[in-house]
């Protein structure tokens, strides 16, 4: 599974399965996780400037002597940053950190502030965008998204530059799709690959009941029906863990879950102790 690909609209292929590290703290855990996953067999690799963790996820990157073009990694503008010439200087700086001279996927992270979400940021969203798509006509990023984004952001960022994302990174999980079905929908119709991350809800989608049960039906872990769920969407998942036997665990996903399970997994209810 973890060397399968879905293929982006511009004939990119990207692994089916990334190793997300939202979380995960810079230094010995953040290289620590990184080799473990790529001795795992991971070699989708997704961090991002605010996660404060580059400089480790490149060291392990770089310590892991895996040949750069076997490998695809993600990174993220901070959500704060919605100027052009910001959006170069972070971007180089990310470059920097992961000691890397390109990306294989360049996010805007949120389009509002984390610090403010909801802020209106349409324009600044699209000067960002531009700079950008330069980037990646300069081939200094492979493939270029968007992150957190709902309907309208797409679409007026669509509309502002002509330019449809490769990606839109959402939180999506088994509890989470009433939530987020019309982005969803939206994305796929418009080509636009969905990655899910926190396909576990941050562990909290763990003891759901319909996900014990699903789990022993099909003689499965709970981790590997919610991440395997997220398949069955035609999502991409970033499952993450700092543990090595987790992290193998969440990538046997050889399996498939019938159409009426995911119907059922569909119509869970938000549990308000989860984000978003
Ligand atoms: P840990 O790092 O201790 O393994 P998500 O990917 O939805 O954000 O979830 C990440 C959380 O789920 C982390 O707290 C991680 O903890 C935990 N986790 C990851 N994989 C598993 C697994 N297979 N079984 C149980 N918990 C897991």
């Amino acid at each position: 599974m973890l060397k399968e690909t879905f293929e982006l609209y511009n004939g990119v292929k990207i692994p089916k399965v990334g190793f997300g590290t939202w979380q995960v703290p810079n230094g010995d855990i953040a290289y620590q996780a990184v080799i473990d996953a790529l001795d795992v067999g991971y070699i989708h690799i997704d961090t991002a400037y605010v996660y404060e963790n580059e400089i480790s996820v490149g060291q392990a990157i770089k310590d892991a002597h895996i040949k750069r073009s076997e490998l695809f990694v993600t990174s993220k503008l901070p959500s704060h940053i919605k100027t052009y010439e910001e959006t170069e200087s972070y971007f180089y700086e990310t470059l920097k950190r992961l000691q890397l001279d390109y990306l294989d996927l360049y996010l805007i992270h949120a389009p509002w502030p984390w610090s403010n979400i909801g802020q209106e940021c349409k324009e600044g969203n699209a000067e960002a965008w531009k700079k950008m798509i330069e980037l990646y006509e300069q081939r200094k990023i492979r493939a270029i998204g968007v992150s957190n984004f709902n309907v309208d952001d797409l679409k007026d960022l669509i509309a502002r530059t002509g330019v449809v994302p490769h990606v839109n990174q959402i939180a999506f999980f088994a509890g989470h799709f009433q939530k987020q079905k019309e982005t969803i929908a939206f994305c796929q119709e418009n080509h636009i690959l969905v990655e899910a991350y926190s396909p576990l809800a941050i562990g909290h989608a763990l003891n759901t009941p319909l996900v014990v049960s699903l789990a022993e039906k099909y003689q499965k872990t709970p981790a590997q029906i919610l991440i395997r769920y997220t398949l069955e969407h035609n999502t991409l998942p970033l499952p993450k863990s700092t543990k090595k036997a987790r992290m193998e665990e969440n990538a046997d996903l050889d399996f498939s879950i019938s159409k009426e399970d995911v119907l059922l997994l569909d119509q869970l209810s938000e549990d308000p102790r989860r984000f978003g």
